[in-house]
């Protein structure tokens, strides 16, 4: 996949994506990551990206011009972006859905949003997608286009090793994941829960199960309207909520 992104801040980009997981996947070619200054699209002596908005009023506004002239260079060289994502607290929020529609295309753009905002005619007629990451807001886009770039490409496959991992992380199905133990068995008298240690692998899908589903149920009995869920799972909700709350 390779992924374009015009940014005023290029190197916020440097740590986070240079490291561990992208920075293998870019290393092996699976994702091909071009960050963009946006300064060396602008004609003038200022490398002016903003500037003052029309009617008055606070603030300023991403200019049209540079972010036409970067999304033409990079349609030059590589070809039309399937996606460009506007990031922006006014977006579709950021969901392991889009997660996965995202990842399943060959290219994006993404434009990093500052100031009030971008003028409308790169809304209008550059972007297909406007993406917030949450209900906050930040002072610009970079950091949401990270997230974004992070969750994407962890999906494609290939880059992260063990592919079952990725189905098995918390949203896959809708829930979240329950408790993981790793050794010792005790530690500072805290004993990891015996079935774990059973060998008995229907007894512990069973359990897993049950402990993601109270987890969701305690923490974002929001996400069970939209889960997957069997019969099964329907039985240990019920269960659950007879139970009540365990502190
Ligand atoms: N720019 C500023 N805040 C943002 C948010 N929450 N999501 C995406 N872009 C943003």
């Amino acid at each position: 996949m390779r992924i374009d992104v015009l940014t005023i801040f290029p190197r916020m980009f440097e740590g986070p994506m240079t490291e561990a997981i992208l920075y293998r996947a870019q290393e092996v070619g699976l994702v091909d990551l071009r960050v963009h200054d946006l300064r060396d699209y602008t004609t003038d002596r200022h490398r002016t990206v903003d500037d003052y908005p029309f009617g008055g009023g606070p603030g300023m506004v991403m200019k049209p011009e540079p972010l036409f002239a970067a999304v033409d260079a990079v349609t030059a060289v590589a070809g039309r972006p399937q996606r460009i994502i506007l990031t922006t607290p006014q977006g579709r929020v950021f969901d392991q859905d889009l997660a996965w529609e995202l990842s399943r295309q060959r290219h994006l753009l993404i434009i990093c949003g500052r100031y009030e905002g971008v003028d409308e005619r790169v809304r209008e007629a550059l972007v297909t997608d406007e993406v917030s990451i949450g209900d906050y807001v930040l002072t610009g886009g970079e950091l949401p286009a990270m997230v974004i770039i992070d969750a994407v490409v962890r999906l494609i496959p290939g880059v992260v090793g063990g592919e079952e991992s990725v189905y098995q992380d918390s949203f896959e199905d809708g829930l979240l994941e329950g408790p993981q133990y790793t050794r010792p068995r005790e530690f500072r008298g805290l004993a990891v829960p015996e079935v774990l240690l059973s060998g008995h692998h229907e007894a512990v899908r069973r359990w897993r199960r049950r402990q993601a589903l109270r987890r969701t149920l305690e923490r974002r009995p929001d996400l069970l309207a939209r889960a997957r869920l069997t019969d099964e799972d329907r039985a240990m909700l019920e269960e659950l909520r007879r139970e009540g709350p365990v502190l």
